[in-house]
């Protein structure tokens, strides 16, 4: 078994056995050369450079700020809450708005100003991506910016901006929720028109509400041919099932590239436990102290596999190797919410 694995090298292991190299402190001689169980395309090879050069290139800045990214259809229903948790760290953070149905409304200086050029998005559609690659093109133009989170209009803060602002800064990981879901809802979704670079066994799922290190922010620039490989392969209707690339293309990508650069669960709470088509949104009455203090202080994050089996794994979220609570955000808040919200906001500061 172990043996027939050497032989399966691909872009993944030799990204992974490069990283290792550079931070070997042993001659180089003693290096071996790994053959390729292929021969990569020219694309491939191209790819593995460009990769290869951004993970061991780390960025830094004087001025490090975290990139607020809002995808939504048009107004914000709360720009006041954000506007609560920015008001004295200006310095420290930048909006970006991508608005895909209408111009939205801003009541936050924050955010006025701050709308990107957008085009229509489709759900599970690579529209999605296309605007999530806008946004953090945008954002990736401030070279402050270190940490790219990707929000939504039903999204809210949890905590205060401080203990989001050290959560984000002070870990060299992206947030990047990934699993392996060998049911329907996961690799049933897999074509083999990706192959021969996104193998079966390469297939991730994940949520899309990321926070991505600038790293993996300019990978997702950089990369055409992971891309184009959901692009064409990965969409609803596809050999006679559905796929969604935003739940797909950046959990496999950075599987593939950089498993131990990510943490393998979002920072952005849903609750899925109804178990219906869409998860839960909250109203007016659902937001009580309990409620919040219920998800911040969950610590350990699940997966659950769509097969008859539904396999549950459960993992401490864990920080610079210490257990953490895994929340930062949450979704779905009904806009109702925003007064409870808001006055939940002010009176306990200390989440
Ligand atoms: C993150 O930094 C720690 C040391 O601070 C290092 O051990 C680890 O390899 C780094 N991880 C990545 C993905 O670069
Ligand atoms: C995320 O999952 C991958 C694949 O299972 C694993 O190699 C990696 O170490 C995990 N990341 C962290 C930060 O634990
Ligand atoms: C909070 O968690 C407790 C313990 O798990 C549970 O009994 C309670 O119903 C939860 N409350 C809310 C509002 O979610």
């Amino acid at each position: 078994m172990k043996k027939a694995r050497a032989w399966q090298l691909g872009i993944r292991d030799i990204l992974i056995m490069s990283r290792q190299q550079l931070t070997l402190k042993r001659p180089l001689w003693i290096i071996p050369i790994f053959v390729p169980s292929r021969e990569l395309s020219d694309e491939e090879t191209i790819a593995l450079v460009v990769i290869k050069e951004i993970l061991k290139s780390p960025v830094q800045s004087r001025n490090p700020k975290i990139a607020f990214m809002f995808l939504t259809p048009g107004t914000l229903p709360f720009e006041k809450l954000w506007d609560k948790f920015f008001n004295g760290h200006e310095d420290r953070l930048s909006v970006y708005v991508h608005a895909s149905r209408e111009k939205p409304v801003h009541v936050s200086h924050y955010f006025v100003g701050r709308d990107i050029r957008s085009e229509k998005v489709a759900w599970g559609k690579i529209s999605m991506i296309d605007a999530e690659k806008r946004l953090l093109a945008h954002a990736l133009l401030d070279p402050d910016n270190q940490q790219f989170v990707l929000l939504s209009d039903s999204c809210v803060p949890l905590h205060n901006f401080d203990y989001v602002y050290n959560y984000l800064m002070f870990t060299n990981i992206s947030y990047i929720d990934c699993f392996e879901d060998p049911g329907p809802h996961g690799n049933g979704r897999y074509s083999k028109h990706m192959m021969p670079e996104v193998e079966v066994t390469d297939f991730r799922k994940g949520s899309q509400w990321f926070s991505m290190k600038r790293q993996h922010a300019l990978i997702v620039m950089a990369d055409n041919l992971y891309y184009t490989k959901f692009k064409l392969y990965c969409k609803p209707n596809m050999d006679g099932g559905n796929c969604y690339a935003d739940e797909h293309y950046l959990p496999t990508l950075f599987n593939m590239i950089d498993p131990g650069g990510i943490a393998n669960w979002s920072v952005t709470h849903v609750d899925w436990s109804e178990e219906k088509w869409h998860p839960k949104a909250y109203r007016a009455q659902d937001v009580t102290y309990e409620l919040v203090k219920n998800i911040t202080s969950i610590d350990k994050s699940v997966h659950v596999t769509s097969n008859e089996k539904k396999i549950v794994t459960v993992k401490y979220c864990m920080w610079n190797g210490m257990m953490r609570p895994c929340y930062l955000f949450a979704r779905k808040f009904y806009p109702e919410t925003l007064d409870r919200l808001m006055f939940l906001f002010s009176n306990y500061a200390t989440f």
